[in-house]
């Protein structure tokens, strides 16, 4: 985890292990992925097996780690927690795979930052379960194989594409995209959420939240919170006018965008006119890193078709401009057809 994570980024996280949903009932919609597993569960269980290793990817707060987690509830296993970055070097992931017991559930979380040497030993682990460690150096270096006990590997990304297709590949389990929520399935977690929370939540209020949370469990439930300190200083009850009010405070707009998307788009619309854009060269006029922009803002964008992506770069669309209050150059349309 980086140490430059924002109060906000902290807040959010901590209410992710608050309202997480521990059992599959609380886990709304995803139905594809659930369904996906209930057959792989059951299939691994019936032959006394660990489940096969798994992938889940999309965008931050969808439910990878929930995911995880309810499947390590399911099968009665210990889990054990990693990242991509903590691995640093080949013997930290040694040192971890040489102390799993059997039927554990080895989590990798940012997966797509592993680095190559450390990956190169991952792959006969997950296809064999052997690891090869290397001992000595030069010319009377020799490898020894350890036969490691059976074990189930889970991991997740924001960013499938900067996976090797090797490395992809060994999930045999299956790889899943964790899709965007729908309204409705938002309000159902803001619902609960409440419950949890202990907060009476007004008619209208749920659907407020939902309208304006990028369709993610996590932003729906850390606007819940804001809206709930906002209800509670202000002396009302949490209602939609409450909701409005506080995310006018956070800047969220009544689509659910947030400052820097719309700085994203008018940069796009102003300073490059509406041409295609690389996706570098956003980063250097927003001062944002790439990867935010990849990985947070623009799957919400394009979903919502605020932004399309090109072979040449990015372009805001013509809802876009409306949405700023710009007026929208026919004679560009024209021109990028
Ligand atoms: N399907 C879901 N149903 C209910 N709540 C969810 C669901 N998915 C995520 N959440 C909520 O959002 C939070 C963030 O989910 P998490 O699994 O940490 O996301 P990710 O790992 O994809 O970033 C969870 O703690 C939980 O409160
Ligand atoms: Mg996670």
């Amino acid at each position: 985890m980086s140490s430059d994570i924002s109060p906000q980024h902290k807040e959010a996280l901590f209410l992710d292990q608050k309202l997480r949903p521990e059992r599959w009932e609380d886990y709304i919609g995803q139905s594809h992925i659930k369904q996906n597993l209930e057959i792989l569960l059951a299939a691994a269980k019936e032959r006394a097996h660990p489940p096969e290793h798994l992938l889940f990817y999309g965008p931050p707060g969808l439910g990878k780690t929930t995911l995880a987690h309810l499947i390590a509830k399911e099968t009665q296993s210990q889990m054990k927690s990693t990242s991509g970055p903590a691995i640093e070097k080949v013997g930290d992931l040694a040192s971890i795979l040489t102390n799993l017991n059997p039927g554990d559930i080895l989590f990798i979380d940012e997966i797509h930052r592993l680095n190559k040497m450390v990956e190169e030993v991952l792959y006969p682990a997950m296809e064999s379960g052997i690891l090869d460690i290397i001992i000595g150096k030069g010319p009377s270096a020799r490898t020894i194989q350890l036969e490691l006990p059976p074990f189930t590997l889970i991991a997740a990304t924001t960013r499938i594409a900067l996976l090797s297709a090797p490395l992809r590949s060994r999930f045999s389990g299956g790889v899943f995209r964790l899709e965007f929520y729908t309204e409705a399935e938002i309000e159902e977690i803001v619902s609960r959420s409440a419950l949890i929370l202990g907060v009476p939540l007004a008619s209208g209020a749920g659907h407020e939240i939902a309208m304006r949370s990028r369709f993610t469990p996590r932003t729906a439930n850390y606007f819940l919170k804001r809206a709930r300190d906002f209800a509670q200083v202000s002396k009302t009850s949490l209602n939609e006018l409450a909701v409005k009010e506080a995310l006018r405070l956070l800047e969220i707009d009544e689509i659910g965008l947030g400052q820097p998307d719309r700085h994203m788009l008018t940069i796009l619309i102003e300073k490059f006119g509406g041409r295609p854009v690389g996706l570098g060269t956003i980063a250097a006029a927003t001062s944002e890193e790439a990867a935010t922009i990849e990985e947070v803002y623009e799957p919400y964008l394009l979903k919502l078709g605020l932004l399309e992506r090109t072979p040449r770069g990015r372009i805001p669309t013509k809802r876009a401009y409306e949405h700023l209050g710009f007026d929208y150059p026919e004679a560009l349309q024209e021109k990028l057809l």
